[in-house]
């Protein structure tokens, strides 16, 4: 097949290059725009990223104006209503869904690196009493460098998978250990006779003199939330794993860094400030206030849990959450809670309200996480960081897909300059 190419003209100099297109196989085509700075001196110049692509990728698939998510070719749907997290993390980094023996096999896997280095342990006690568990996060995770120094080999693709499964095995021991701390509670070891989303709650909800009572709609919601939140494309955090790890750094290192952008409120944080601004707001009948402030352009507030970048539709996960949402407060008879009332109140009044509906500015996966976790009684400052572990798979099957690539590079994007142009220096007196 001829190649397709588009035609760019400086129309100061009428110079032109043909850029060649990059084929999708499914959604939009890119454009390969490596000939612009050669033949033309131009660089393209895009802040945020918003018609960037800045890799080839076959893990995850989003279109926004449809309102569609697949991880390899199938449908969110489809995964949150019959798959589990473990299963969702084979598929994303091997590329297939596993047979009933791969997937005995990951999960012996992953229960066999649950345990971590107990030098480890005592990072947790050098943190304030009252450290934000997502900076404990970042920094027990990037600390992980420093007892796995094989992991080093970034180059070696058995050793990336020992990583692979290190990093998905024992995040729920560090997070756990992350809230135990908050709490002054006992560290709780993991318990390889339970599943990985069981092992987690155990290991965050249960103390040494009591047995740990594991209640399945927790385990349900959990898993759901673990599904829907496993893998995104290259939004931020991702973008940032992608970025960090080009240098080839360890992966526990790489990860650290995603952990880092996705505590953002603008990003993962998202459902922790969701919480904040339920609280804020306080009742229902103070809600036309909060609306008011967002749509004020000289206040900064905005509604938290509403928007996003790539969904100009509702966000499909949000669609699936939102159901489960309903049911559990539903279950859980608490839909008459002032929070989640106003909560549920916010969500109507922004579905119907003329500036969210002409921004297409629907409540998104976050806002409904944030419900969810805190009608399981989950204290607000570990929301994100329930986020890092579902995003863990995604991340680290994103980072091995670029570290396999045959030309893989350290990424580097260039800049318009704008600063002074070259001036000479002048003495301390002379200024
Ligand atoms: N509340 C009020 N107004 C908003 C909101 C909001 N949550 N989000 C966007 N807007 C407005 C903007 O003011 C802007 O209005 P204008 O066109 O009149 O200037 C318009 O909608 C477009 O907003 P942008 O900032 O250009 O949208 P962008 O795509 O850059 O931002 C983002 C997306 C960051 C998610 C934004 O919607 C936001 O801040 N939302 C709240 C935080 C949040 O929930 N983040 C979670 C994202 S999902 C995730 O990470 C899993």
């Amino acid at each position: 097949m001829e190649k397709q190419t588009i035609t760019a003209t400086d129309n100061r100099t009428g110079k032109n290059v043909e850029l060649p297109l990059v084929a999708s196989s499914h959604g939009a085509f890119g454009i390969d725009v490596r000939e612009l700075y050669k033949g033309l001196d131009l660089l393209s110049f895009d802040p945020g990223f918003m018609s960037t692509a800045s890799c080839r990728s076959a893990i995850t698939y989003i279109d926004g104006d449809a309102g569609l998510l697949w991880y390899r070719g199938y449908p969110i749907e489809q995964l949150a209503d019959h798959s589990s997290f473990l299963e969702v993390s084979y598929l994303l980094l091997a590329g297939e869904l596993p047979n009933a023996a791969h997937l005995d096999r990951f999960r012996e896997i992953i229960t066999h690196h649950t345990m971590v280095h107990e030098g480890v342990l005592k990072f947790y006690q050098g943190f304030r009493h009252d450290a934000h568990p997502m900076a404990i996060m970042l920094g027990v995770v990037g600390a992980l460098s420093a007892f796995y120094p094989d992991a080093m080999d970034v180059a070696d693709p058995a050793c990336r998978m020992t990583s692979a499964y290190r990093l998905i095995a024992k995040m729920p021991t560090l997070a756990a250990g992350a809230y135990k701390y908050l709490r002054g509670e006992p560290f709780i070891y993991p318990d390889d006779s339970l599943g990985y989303i069981e092992n987690f709650l155990r290991m965050m909800f249960g103390l040494p003199a009591t047995p740990y009572k594991i209640n399945p709609v927790m385990v349900r919601a959990m898993e759901t939330i673990f599904i829907l939140h496993a893998d995104h494309e290259q939004n931020a955090s991702t973008s940032t794993v992608r970025l960090a790890g080009s240098s080839r750094v360890n992966p526990f290192a790489t990860i650290s860094a995603g952990i880092s952008s996705l505590w953002g409120p603008a990003h993962g944080g998202a459902n922790e400030a969701v919480l904040h601004m339920l609280k804020q707001i306080g009742d229902v009948k103070n809600i036309p206030q909060f609306i008011a402030r967002a749509k004020d352009k000289n206040d900064s507030f905005r509604l938290m849990g509403f928007g996003h970048r790539v969904y100009k539709q509702y966000d499909p996960r949000a669609r699936i959450i939102r159901k489960s949402c309903y049911d559990l407060l539903d279950d859980l008879d608490i839909r008459g809670n002032p929070l989640f009332k106003t909560a549920l109140e916010l969500e109507r009044i922004a579905l119907e309200d003329e500036y969210f509906v002409n921004r297409q500015l629907y409540p998104n996966v976050d806002f409904y996480s944030g419900i969810i976790l805190k009608a399981l009684g989950i204290d607000t400052s570990m929301f994100t960081v329930i986020f890092v572990l579902a995003r863990t798979a995604g991340w680290i099957a994103q980072w091995m897909e670029m570290m396999a690539e045959p030309d893989q590079r350290i990424g580097r994007p260039r800049q318009i300059y704008v600063g002074q142009t070259q001036r000479d220096y002048l003495p301390l007196a002379e200024r």
